[in-house]
């Protein structure tokens, strides 16, 4: 084999090792929950990560923060249906385990405190005014 050949024949065998490498099925970053802790509030937010203050934040931060941070959550709004679907994406695809019992207290967490925006367009009017007279 000529010596062109033969060195254009290494570089594709070492790009296709290469590409081999990059899609090999990715471990996922835990297999595991964190464990359990109480979360410090303040200001009714979670001081390490920013996350809601509420029912389900210990339970979410165990499960939802092994493998990446809070901001992922903070960043997204979706329905509780649309969280549903993250999380099995995650399940299929990321290594995500089964949340269990969990489960249902991370997406009324999730639902309750990082769903979509609703409108505000003009604001209610106002009610029961007490109206005074102005001394002048
Ligand atoms: C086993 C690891 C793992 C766990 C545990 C995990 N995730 Fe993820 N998650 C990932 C990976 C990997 C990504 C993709 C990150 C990227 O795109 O850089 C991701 C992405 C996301 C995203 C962004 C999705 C998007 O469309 O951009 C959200 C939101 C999210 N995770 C929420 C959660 C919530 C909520 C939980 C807890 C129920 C959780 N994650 C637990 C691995 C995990």
């Amino acid at each position: 084999m000529k010596p062109l050949k033969s060195f254009l024949l290494l570089i594709a065998i070492l790009v296709l090792i290469a590409c081999n490498s990059n899609t090999d099925t990715k471990e996922p970053v835990a297999t595991e929950p964190l464990p359990l802790e109480e979360a410090k509030v303040q200001d009714g937010k979670d001081v390490a990560t920013g996350l809601a203050a509420g029912e389900g934040l210990n339970i979410v931060k165990s499960h939802c923060l092994a493998c990446h941070s809070g901001a992922l959550i903070l960043q997204n709004r979706f329905t509780r249906e649309g969280w549903h679907k993250k999380i099995v994406w995650m399940q299929e695809t990321q290594g995500l385990w089964d949340l269990g019992d969990s489960e249902p207290v991370i997406l009324d967490y999730l639902a309750a405190n990082y769903a979509p925006e609703e409108f505000r367009g003009r604001r209610k009017p106002l009610a029961d005014i007490e109206w005074y007279e102005l001394d002048q």
